[in-house]
């Protein structure tokens, strides 16, 4: 055969060809360095008051609120699925300044949590731990005016969130979340924990979450949204990567058995800065407007839904994270498992 143009990359002596072992799918699959599997998802679950219908969040497609007399119906299907663990978080009958609601032994959380260990014992309950839910100005903490302004009381928050958790772990929770932002959360948590003897439930800080925009389905499903100014002063500004290792280290100290990244998808440096430095378990919280935007999307054609979500996980997965929060997760097993 005469030589053509091209030829050269074999006269070059191409001896190296990654092309290989990209050939057959049992080649590929020999060589994957990271696999997702339904035992590191956590499936997020919105509770609401007993007898009110399960509904629909609108800006969350195949999203759900469910009563408390029906949340094992949704706890159930993950654990169907291959997924070990949910994330509760409550949707109260009322709300007030302080968020009274949020460490009431009848709450929705509370409930829920009872609920589904005694009828799912092997499943793993997460609570989230804030006040946002609960509190009518939607804030995550307790207000006080200080220089003419509205601010959110970091030290008055520490005891409401403390006696959040304990209720939580009076209920049977396995491990709470604290997501308020405030400074000194988790080892306030840890402390009162201790002194009930729950040393045994383990702490998952929402460690670096940033002032995101990725929020906003979850705060329409959750009827949080702040009903003035917005969570800047409390929750990480986006830019920052070298304070998100910073609050990862306060965590740690203060007794943090599992950090978080949150948002996941525009974080995913945050991520593997983190892998690269800590050797403790690492979740990535793919939150409402990632899932959102996938769901818009999808609807309207544009994308597929299951080889995006797939690709979107395992990028976490491979920035680092061992655990993946995401509203895909009983979904995203069910896929994996039929491979
Ligand atoms: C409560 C909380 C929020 C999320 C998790 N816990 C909302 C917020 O901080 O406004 C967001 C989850 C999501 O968007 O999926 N503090
Ligand atoms: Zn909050």
């Amino acid at each position: 055969p005469g030589s053509r143009p091209g030829d050269g990359a074999r006269a070059r002596g191409a001896a190296v060809r990654p092309r290989r072992l990209r050939r057959t799918a049992a080649l590929r699959s020999m060589v994957r360095e990271v696999r997702l599997s339904p035992e590191q998802l956590i499936q997020p679950c919105f509770v609401h008051p007993a007898g009110i219908p399960p509904e629909p969040v609108e800006s969350m497609p195949g999203v759900m609120r469910w009563p408390v007399d029906r949340v094992e119906q949704a706890a159930s299907e993950a654990l169907e699925a291959g997924v070990q663990a949910v994330l509760l978080f409550g949707i109260p009958a009322s709300k007030d300044p302080r968020g009274s609601g949020a460490d009431d032994p009848e709450g929705v959380v509370q409930q829920a949590v009872r609920r589904l260990k005694q009828r799912l014992p092997e499943l793993v309950v997460i609570t989230d731990v804030c006040l946002c839910e609960y509190t009518e100005h939607g804030h995550c903490g307790i207000l006080r005016e200080r220089r003419g302004q509205v601010e959110v009381d970091n030290d008055a928050t520490l005891p409401r969130l403390a006696a959040t958790a304990l209720s939580h772990a009076r209920a049977g929770a396995d491990v709470v979340a604290p997501s308020a932002m405030m400074d000194g959360q988790v080892a306030a948590i840890r402390e009162a924990l201790d002194a009930e003897g729950y040393e045994d439930v383990a702490i998952m800080g929402y460690s670096a979450k940033f002032a995101s925009a990725f929020y906003g389905p979850f705060r329409e499903a959750a009827g949080s949204a702040p009903a003035f100014g917005d969570r800047r002063a409390y929750q990480m500004d986006p830019p920052n990567a070298r304070e998100a290792l910073r609050e990862v280290d306060l965590d740690l100290a203060q007794g943090a058995d599992i950090v978080m990244v949150k948002p996941a998808l525009a974080y995913l440096d945050v991520l593997r800065q983190l892998r690269d430095r800590t050797t403790v378990p690492l979740a990535a919280y793919n939150v409402s407007g990632e899932y959102a935007m996938v769901e818009a999307a999808a609807a309207r054609g544009w994308i597929d839904r299951r080889p995006i979500v797939l690709e979107m996980l395992t990028s976490m997965a491979r920035a680092g994270a061992d655990l993946i929060i995401t509203y895909y997760a009983s979904q995203a097993a069910r896929w994996l498992r039929e491979g």
